[in-house]
């Protein structure tokens, strides 16, 4: 317990350290504070959810940390710091700083304490990883968080649904055009535990994933687990090549908030009228199309909405509700 409230200690520590790089050092203003501006985050954001900047030096933390009176070895274990290992795998006895040169977003747990870190790198190369992350420690369990939760756990409650999109700069976008309410997984497949946490708020998940092949593919993947885990479902699709950031910083909030309104579709029906139009009238195709969507079907935990579903299947495909209801049960019973 003493070594998690350590972790926690330095954790917020390192949070106000790259905070105050962001805002008060030439570096951090220049360039952090810079991009941040950049892609349209204002200050009251930029407090809100506490972001930062890590110089682009490779012992300013560890130095600063040390100084602060930190030792070493909770420095390792956060990930703040990377320990450098030979071929075999043995101590080089190297340290340096994991994030360096970077826009830091601390990620917090629902009671608002720090956990870990997303990190933006500002520079264009392509060697570089777009983002880098806290690795999972004895207080970071990736599975067991969502950006954006802390903020946004009143606005779900009241708004009665959460919002769900892939990335920290959409959360963010959205936050701060007055759509509160959101959250991401942070590009990660959702897990069991991210569910069990959006449903302590509300039974009701929209989901707004990148307007891409992947993130259509994402969201027909991730979402089976939102049906089982008992929520309402739906979705928006965006403009390919958008992704929520990009779509409302084109359109402004608005326009943005009519967009969703206007768009969010059910994701069976969504689902449905995808893989009918992908099988068209190919017979095979179309077989293998139903069953898919009568998997997805099988996980939703309420017996009048799979009611629901299974006619409006029936009159998507033009297949005799009859036959569409035995088939389901067949699969339902194979499965079990
Ligand atoms: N991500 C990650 N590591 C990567 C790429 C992505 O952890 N190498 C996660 C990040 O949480 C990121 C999310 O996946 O926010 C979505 O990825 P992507 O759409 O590529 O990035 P954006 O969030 O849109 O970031 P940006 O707009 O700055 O490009
Ligand atoms: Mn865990
Ligand atoms: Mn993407
Ligand atoms: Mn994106
Ligand atoms: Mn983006």
């Amino acid at each position: 317990q003493n070594e998690r409230d350590s972790q926690f200690i330095l954790s917020d520590w390192a949070k106000s350290h790259y905070h105050r790089l962001l805002l008060n050092s030439e570096e951090g203003m220049s360039i952090g504070y810079g991009y941040l501006k950049e892609r349209g985050l204002n200050l009251s954001t930029i407090q809100t959810f506490e972001l930062g900047y890590s110089l682009d030096s490779w012992d300013d933390l560890m130095k600063a940390a040390e100084g602060a009176g930190f030792e070493k070895k909770y420095l390792e274990k956060t990930g703040l710091i990377v320990t450098k290992t030979d071929e075999q795998g043995r101590d080089t006895g190297r340290r340096y700083d994991r994030f360096r040169g970077r826009v830091m977003f601390p990620i917090h747990n629902i009671s608002g304490r720090v956990v870990g870190f997303g990190a933006r790198t500002l520079k264009r190369d392509d060697k570089m990883a777009k983002y880098l992350n806290s690795p999972e420690s004895d207080i970071y369990h990736k599975s067991d968080v969502l950006y954006g939760l802390f903020q946004a756990r009143q606005a779900i409650r009241t708004e009665e649904v959460c919002y769900l999109v892939e990335g920290y700069l959409d959360v963010l976008s959205l936050y701060q055009g007055g759509i509160k309410n959101v959250v991401a997984s942070s590009g990660t497949s959702l897990t069991e535990g991210q569910i069990r946490l959006i449903k302590r708020y509300s039974d009701n998940v929209t989901v707004l994933y990148d307007g891409d092949a992947a993130g259509i593919k994402a969201s027909l993947r991730g979402t089976d687990l939102l049906l089982e885990g008992g929520l309402n479902v739906r979705v928006v699709l965006f403009p390919d090549g958008d992704d929520p950031d990009s779509y409302i910083r084109k359109v402004g909030d608005q326009r943005f908030a009519d967009y969703i309104e206007k768009n969010s579709q059910d994701f069976i029906s969504f689902k449905t009228t995808l893989v009918a139009r992908e099988a068209s009238n190919d017979p095979v195709k179309k077989a293998e199309a139903i069953r898919d969507v009568l998997n997805s079907i099988a996980r939703v935990p309420d017996a009048i909405k799979r009611q629901v579903f299974l006619q409006q299947t029936s009159t998507t495909f033009n297949i005799d509700e009859q036959v569409i209801i035995t088939e389901y049960n067949k699969l339902v019973k194979n499965a079990s």
